[in-house]
């Protein structure tokens, strides 16, 4: 049994039916390649979600009266008392038994993930989807990509306050996602090339980065302002260079993407070390993704003999895991 987006919510509390069974649900990482922080203030950035690094969730209903519990990284125990870092995850567990109309229901909730929090990566957006999806799944319901990405986007608020909605549209899709001023479309790349995406050990929390530079914004407007224009800029001319295969000129556009998200103060000296590693073994760009202050570099190799180079190179100056991802046209 399903229900279609757009039903009323009558209509869907009659059709859900009174008792869930064990539900499963699945996302996966992301990698920002241009245009992190800048599309939170409507400038354009492009996305690409890593379908090899999954996030699984299950959810299994459980007797009134007994205390839901949560399985996650490495937390076990209860939901409730789960506290700030899981706090998306309970958001998430909340807005979708709102939904269905059964906020009495309780689900024990464990989560698997092939790639580590904290890393830019877009775990929180994918945990938070993977949990939705597996509760709808206890209920036999589908609902549109519109209201999954609603529900995602709500729980993402309580993670850092003003998602721009790219990691949860990109931790469950199936194409690039560009996103400019709240709209939305997937684009085609062209041309082979290699994204190299290396892990600092670094956790960043995104939520202390985008607070950072808004607070950072709120004082400086015309300084942040600009860096802001800019990165804007060099977002939309790579996202163009990508759909013409022009690789050179997209490594180019990381590289000075880079300059400018040191410049909002979300760096760390980890990044720009791994950043120049990739640069000196070959990588037409290299530059942080995802939040910052620490987290993973992401390089871009035009074939996969400069990839596992860099990759190396990445290993041996201190990366704690690198992953390969091809763009194909
Ligand atoms: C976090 O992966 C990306 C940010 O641009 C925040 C957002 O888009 O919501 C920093």
């Amino acid at each position: 049994m399903g229900f279609a987006y757009g039903e009323d919510s009558q209509e869907v509390s009659r059709k859900v039916q009174a008792l869930p069974h064990e539900g499963y649900g699945q996302t996966w990482a992301k990698t920002i390649l241009i245009g992190e922080h800048s599309v939170v203030y409507g400038h354009p950035a492009l996305a690409l979600p890593l379908h090899s690094l999954k996030m699984q969730a299950w959810a299994t209903p459980i007797a009134s009266g007994q205390q839901a519990q949560l399985e996650a990284l490495d937390y076990s125990g209860s939901l409730e008392e789960s506290g700030g870092t899981f706090g998306g995850l309970k958001r998430a567990v909340e807005v979708t038994l709102n939904f269905l109309h059964h906020p009495q229901q309780a689900f024990n909730i464990r989560t698997q993930s092939d790639f580590p929090a904290g890393r830019g990566l877009g775990s929180s957006a994918a945990a938070s989807g993977a949990v939705i999806r597996a509760i709808l799944d206890a209920y036999d319901v589908e609902v549109s990509r519109e209201q999954l990405l609603d529900l995602t986007n709500q729980a993402e608020k309580i993670t850092h306050g003003h998602p721009s909605g790219l990691d949860a549209a990109t931790t469950s899709g199936l194409k690039p996602v560009r996103l400019a001023a709240g709209s939305m479309s997937t684009i085609q790349p062209q041309g082979d090339a290699y994204l190299v995406i290396a892990d600092t050990g670094v956790v960043g929390s995104t939520k202390e980065a985008v607070e950072g530079v808004r607070s950072r914004f709120q004082e400086d407007p015309t300084g942040v302002g600009q860096l802001m224009d800019s990165l804007g800029e060099q977002s939309e001319a790579a996202i163009r260079d990508l759909e013409n295969g022009q690789m050179e000129s997209l490594g180019h556009r990381m590289n000075e993407a880079q300059v400018l998200l040191n410049a909002l103060q979300i760096g760390h000296p980890k990044l720009d070390l791994l950043v120049e590693t990739a640069r000196s073994c070959g990588a037409l760009g290299a530059k942080l993704t995802g939040g910052g202050l620490g987290g993973c570099v992401l390089a871009l190799a035009s074939t996969k003999e400069d990839a596992d180079r860099i990759s190396k190179a990445l290993r041996s100056d201190g990366a704690q895991q690198v992953w390969l991802h091809q763009m194909v046209a």
